[in-house]
C-alpha cells in the first residue's frame, strides 16, 4: 500500500515526496529526527520526544519550525491518513535547501525541510523477541562527540547491526575506554540484586525518552537506580541486561560477546519494567 507522507505542509503519496539534491540532509547529515511510537492508534510518550526534538535543533542553531500543537496535529494525521494502529512516526528536519554545497551553514532565511512518514508494526508490544531476549557483541564506539543531539549521521550506527547480523546475533553494544556507552540505537542497562544501573546522561550517549520513563517507574517501584558506566565484564557478570528504546521499549538482553547473562533467559526485573513501562504509557498516550 503507497503511504501518505508529509513533506514541508503538504500530505502526499510517498512516491510524490520530492526532496532537493542539494537539501543538507543530504549533502551534510545536517538534520535530527524523532522516532515515536504508536499502540493503539495513540502516540507514545510525546511530549518527551517534542522536548528532545527543540533541543536538538537547538543545539544545532536551527529553528523549530513547529509548535509542539502543530507538530501534534501533524503526527496525528498521518496517522488517522495510514490507518496505523501499531507502529512509528519517524519525524526529519533538516537544515533544508541552500541551492548549493557550502559547509557554512546557509542564513537562516532558508526554509528547513520537514518530513514525516509512519511505519505500520502490527503487534509492536508484543515482539516475541521479548520472551527470548536480545544477543548482543560489544564493538568500539568510533561515533563524534555529540551523540546526545538525535542527529541522522547513523552510518557507524549501521555499521553495528551489519557486525551483529554478520555475527549471527541482535545488535551491538559500544564500548568507549573500557565502558559501554549504549546500542546502536538504544541506551544499555545491567540490573545487580535489585538495581537498575546504567550511564549517567552527558554528550556520550543520546538522552533517551525510554530511559526517562523506565527510570521513573523503576524508582516508584522501589528499585534502586545508579548511573554510572560499566563494562563489559561486569555485564556478563550481572543478574539481568536490557535495552530501552522508542521502538523496542524495554528488551532483555541475554547475551553479551558469547557469553550468557544471568540465567540466559529473560529475567523478572526487565520482565516486570517491561509490563510497567507498557502499561503506564498506554494509559498516558495521547
Ligand atoms: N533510536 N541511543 C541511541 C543511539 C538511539 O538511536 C536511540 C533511539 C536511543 C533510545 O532513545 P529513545 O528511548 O528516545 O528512543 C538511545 C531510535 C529508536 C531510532 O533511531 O530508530
Amino acid at each position: 500500500m503507497t503511504r501518505t507522507v508529509y513533506l514541508n505542509g503538504d500530505y502526499l503519496p510517498e512516491t510524490e515526496a520530492k526532496i532537493s539534491i542539494f537539501d543538507r540532509g543530504f549533502l551534510m547529515a545536517d538534520g535530527v529526527y524523532e522516532v515515536t511510537s504508536v499502540l493503539d492508534g495513540k502516540l507514545i510518550d510525546f511530549g518527551g520526544h517534542c522536548v528532545r526534538l527543540a533541543r536538538s535543533l537547538s543545539e544545532l542553531e536551527m529553528q523549530n519550525p513547529h509548535s509542539d500543537a502543530e507538530w501534534l496535529a501533524i503526527h496525528r494525521e498521518l496517522v488517522a491518513k495510514n490507518a496505523i494502529t501499531d507502529g512509528m512516526v519517524y519525524l526529519q528536519v533538516t537544515r533544508g535547501n541552500p541551492g548549493d554545497r557550502d559547509f557554512a551553514y546557509p542564513s537562516e532565511d532558508v526554509t528547513p525541510t520537514v518530513v514525516l512518514f509512519t511505519q505500520n508494526k502490527p503487534g509492536l508490544a508484543d515482539n516475541p523477541v521479548a520472551k527470548v531476549g536480545f544477543k548482543v557483541i560489544s564493538i568500539p564506539d568510533i561515533r563524534w562527540g555529540r551523540r546526545d543531539i538525535k542527529t541522522v549521521q547513523l552510518l557507524y550506527p549501521s555499521m553495528g547491526k551489519m557486525a551483529a547480523k554478520k555475527a549471527g546475533v541482535d545488535d551491538s553494544w559500544f564500548v568507549e575506554e573500557g565502558v559501554v556507552t549504549e546500542g546502536t540505537s538504544n541506551n544499555a542497562y545491567i540490573v545487580k540484586g535489585n538495581k537498575i544501573i546504567t550511564r549517567a546522561l552527558s554528550s556520550d550517549i543520546l538522552h533517551g525518552i525510554t530511559r526517562a520513563a523506565v527510570l521513573r517507574f523503576a524508582v516508584e517501584a522501589q528499585m534502586e537506580v545508579e548511573e554510572r558506566a560499566f563494562s563489559i565484564a561486569e555485564a556478563q557478570a550481572a543478574d539481568e541486561a536490557f535495552i530501552t528504546s522508542a521502538s523496542a521499549f524495554v528488551m532483555p538482553v541475554v547475551e553479551i560477546d558469547g557469553a550468557s547473562v544471568g540465567t540466559g533467559k529473560p529475567g523478572h526485573i526487565v520482565a516486570r519494567l517491561r509490563e510497567i513501562y507498557l502499561d503506564e504509557m498506554r494509559k498516558a498516550a495521547v
